[in-house]
């Protein structure tokens, strides 16, 4: 169930107004609800019911510690690719113990700082890692656990830029070559295989790739089982995807799970995932508020106050967000291309939207939860939006809006 709510003509977030929010925290501010953001973890949670499994959050959809702070005390585990990811996981009293390390480019001291907290397990994307994180776990006196992210060449059927599990994809190792990685990994004192990873790309609409991609994993395991490296888990990544669009139909997270756990049979594996987008996409939104509207022979631009350096998924994947007023203006709706102030011409938010605004109109971009606000930049000089969350009735604000002096703290002139 959606959290944004229209009542009485006003578009909320729970129980609060977001022409409120826009009010005291002015523009751009990422908004994002407590529940919504429970409710879709839940969803996972129900799923393993009491199959020992471990959902971890992709803190790259939402870094936010406020947000990491909800999942953690929620019991979840989180997928880094980064120490600085790893940090704030601990910041917010996330527990090491429950981490995942992916990425395909993990530098020693990342490893180092991950084997002092004790994290979970390592997702290993190539043989040269490996072979690093054998020697630096050596030379620490400890054991890395590990699990090799293997490509089991699926098409996610999803945007080229976020399909990671075919044979072309930078990611993960040809999983008919994983044998004799594992091989070796298991001759390594200094490494512990406890699994196999995959990861076979984003907001995928439809389950049947991830129990292909499943199965081919499987049988991987069992190829391993009878080589006597015996796996304690199998990490299916994330990738589930959400609703952008009315006649999106992603996958029900529960039954996707549910299926999952099955298709594990008899064996004695853990189902592990790791799941971004669908857990916090539709739990925020971006506000912005209409600056000018300006008409030319061919369009009608609504020019707002966030732009692509606030939200780029819709300049570099073509994505459709849902963009709504917060409070309909008395006046006749017509189509705009919703830009912002960026010196770009792929700085919009959405393109033909009927609209029924004026100047200083609020929007609210929905789905921005995931991607939004930590792909954003500070393309020119433009600080970054606030961010806060709804919890009810009230209103937290968890990241203040950047000023403009700390965009150029750390720069120096010369002499
Ligand atoms: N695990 C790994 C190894 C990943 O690379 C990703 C996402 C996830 C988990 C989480 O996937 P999710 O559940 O969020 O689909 N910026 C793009 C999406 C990039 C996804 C990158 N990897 C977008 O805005 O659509």
């Amino acid at each position: 169930m959606t959290v944004f709510t229209q009542q009485n003509g006003q578009l909320f977030c729970e129980q609060v107004a977001l022409a409120d929010v826009q009010q005291q925290y002015g523009s751009p501010t990422y908004v994002y609800s407590r529940k919504a953001i429970t409710e879709a973890f839940e969803a996972y949670k129900a799923g393993l019911g009491n199959h020992p499994g471990l959902i971890c959050y992709a803190v790259k959809a939402n870094s936010n510690i406020a947000v990491l702070q909800v999942l953690a005390e929620l019991g979840a585990g989180f997928d880094i690719v980064s120490q600085g990811e790893l940090e704030r996981v601990l910041a917010a009293g996330g527990d090491a113990s429950k981490v995942v390390f992916s990425g395909v480019a993990k530098r020693p001291q990342e490893m180092r700082r991950a084997l002092e907290v004790g994290i979970h397990c390592f997702n290993v994307e190539s043989r040269a890692e490996l072979e690093v994180l054998a020697a630096v776990a050596a030379e620490e006196g400890k054991v890395a656990p590990v699990s090799l992210r293997v490509n089991p060449d699926v098409d996610a059927k999803t945007h080229p830029y976020i399909s990671t599990g075919l044979k072309e994809n930078k990611f993960g190792v040809d999983i008919d070559e994983a044998i004799e990685h594992y091989k070796w990994a298991a001759a390594q004192a200094s490494l512990k295989v406890v699994g196999v990873d995959c990861h076979i790309g984003s907001q995928l609409t439809e389950a049947q790739p991830f129990f292909d991609a499943q199965a081919r994993v499987l049988n991987l395991v069992d190829t391993l089982a009878e080589n006597g490296i015996e796996l304690e888990h199998v990490d299916m990544g994330g990738g589930i995807g959400v609703r952008y669009e009315n006649d999106d139909t992603p996958p029900n997270i529960t039954e996707s799970v549910q299926q999952m756990i099955a298709n594990l049979g008899e064996r004695k594996l853990g189902l592990l995932l790791e799941p971004g987008r669908s857990i916090v996409a539709n739990a925020g939104a971006l506000l912005t508020e209409v600056i000018y509207l300006k008409s030319t022979e061919a369009h009608n631009f609504a020019i707002v106050d966030a732009a692509m350096n606030d939200m780029i998924r819709p300049a570099l994947y073509q994505a459709w967000m849902e963009i709504l007023p917060v409070q309909a203006a008395k006046v006749a709706a017509k189509e705009y291309d919703v830009v912002g102030p960026v010196c770009e011409t792929g700085d919009f938010l959405g393109k033909k939207r009927t609209l029924a605004i004026e100047q200083g109109s609020v929007l609210a971009m929905l789905s921005a939860g995931a991607y939004g606000f930590v792909m954003a930049s500070n393309y020119n000089t433009r600080g970054r939006a606030a961010e806060v969350m709804v919890d009810g009735a009230q209103v937290h604000l968890i990241r203040e809006r950047e000023t403009v002096e700390s965009l150029f703290a750390g720069e120096h002139r010369l002499g």
